[in-house]
């Protein structure tokens, strides 16, 4: 049975991933720090059908103290996807943590692969490494010029990836997310606060005029890409687009939105918000090429698939609290 290593197993794309190996039959040795990011209730209600499975094992650790090499052993592959999220709070105070947990954690679980060189090693980074791109759909060859600092954090993290490579042969690589959307997505993230919103007919928060626009990737199609990379040779030392296929302003998916709502939205403007970028949108074919990637899940299909969880997960609450 291979056995895979899974960091941040708890979070949105993690739980995700861990159910789809172990629906596959891998074993999953899941690790979270349970960072205060959102609540610990949520974190561990995604990882609800894995706890349940006897193939999966969960270490709750901060990987940036932890004893990395411990974790690795005995795994034939390691999905890292642990991060301190977050475009628009890396601001302040709080970028300490995100030069923690996605800098040093990713610097000593590189250390402790190497040991193990061979083994395969797939890094989460991020569409915020770009910026404001100059050109749409954005290729691998541009430029990065991350204008978060959470950004310029997965940028080092993808670094550090390259350069463990390229010094001492770990098989890393590193693939770009474009705004993953789906059920279990983050409490800070547009569309799950917009479907909240929708679906108990509160307002919606705008950040802007609406015409930033974005290649939202549906959250199956981000797990096929991270299997694929995990299971391929191909690539080492790379960085790989993984977008959904198509570029949508915020407000034509609130448009779409609305339809699957069946009711009108409530939406209320405010300011622009610092380190958000105007657009972005991937070129994909890279990944196409080397992964067989290709996103499979229309906008459409995706928010229809977050209303629903988001509207049952808010009738559950409801019911909880009577
Ligand atoms: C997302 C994730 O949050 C990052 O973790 C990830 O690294 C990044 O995608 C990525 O592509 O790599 P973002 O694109 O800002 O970042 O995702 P959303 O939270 O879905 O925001 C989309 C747009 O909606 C942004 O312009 C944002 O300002 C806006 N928004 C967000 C609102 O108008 N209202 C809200 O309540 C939240």
């Amino acid at each position: 049975m291979p056995r895979a290593l899974v960091t941040g197993c708890a979070g949105f794309i993690g739980s995700h991933l861990t159910d789809s190996l172990l629906a596959d039959g891998y074993e999953v040795v899941g690790v979270d720090c349970f960072n205060d990011n959102y609540g610990r209730a949520e974190k561990e209600a995604n990882l609800a059908a894995a706890l349940a499975h006897d193939a999966f094992e969960l270490h709750v650790a901060d990987l940036a103290r932890t004893d990395a090499a411990a974790l690795l052993a005995g795994c034939d592959v390691v999905f890292h996807l642990a991060a301190e999220p977050g475009v628009r709070t890396s601001w302040g105070a709080r970028f300490d943590r995100f030069v923690r947990n996605n800098v040093v954690a990713t610097q000593r679980l590189l250390e402790a692969a190497r040991a193990t060189p061979e083994k395969r090693f797939v890094y989460a980074s991020s569409s915020s490494v770009y910026g404001d791109s100059e050109r749409l759909p954005t290729s691998e060859e541009a430029t990065p010029r991350p204008l978060s600092p959470y950004g310029v954090t997965k940028l080092a993290g993808e670094q550090m990836c390259r350069l463990y490579h390229a010094n001492h042969g770990v098989n890393a690589v590193a693939l770009r997310f474009f705004t993953v959307y789906g059920p279990r997505q983050r409490p800070d993230m547009a569309f799950r606060r917009f479907c909240e919103a929708a679906a108990a007919g509160a307002p919606i928060k705008l950040f802007g005029d609406g015409r930033q626009s974005r290649d939202f990737t549906f959250v199956a199609d981000v797990v096929g890409a991270v299997r694929a990379a995990g299971s391929t040779a191909e690539g080492a030392g790379a960085v790989y687009n993984i977008g959904g296929g198509a570029r949508v302003s915020v407000n034509e998916a609130l448009g779409l939105l609305a339809e699957i709502a069946g009711r009108p939205l409530d939406v209320r403007r405010s300011d622009r918000e610092s380190g958000d970028v105007l657009h972005t949108g991937a070129d994909i074919r890279r990944a196409r090429e080397d992964l067989g990637f290709e996103p499979a899940t229309d906008l459409r299909a995706g928010l229809r698939a977050e209303y629903d969880w988001a509207l049952d997960r808010g009738e559950r609450q409801a019911a909880l609290a009577l």
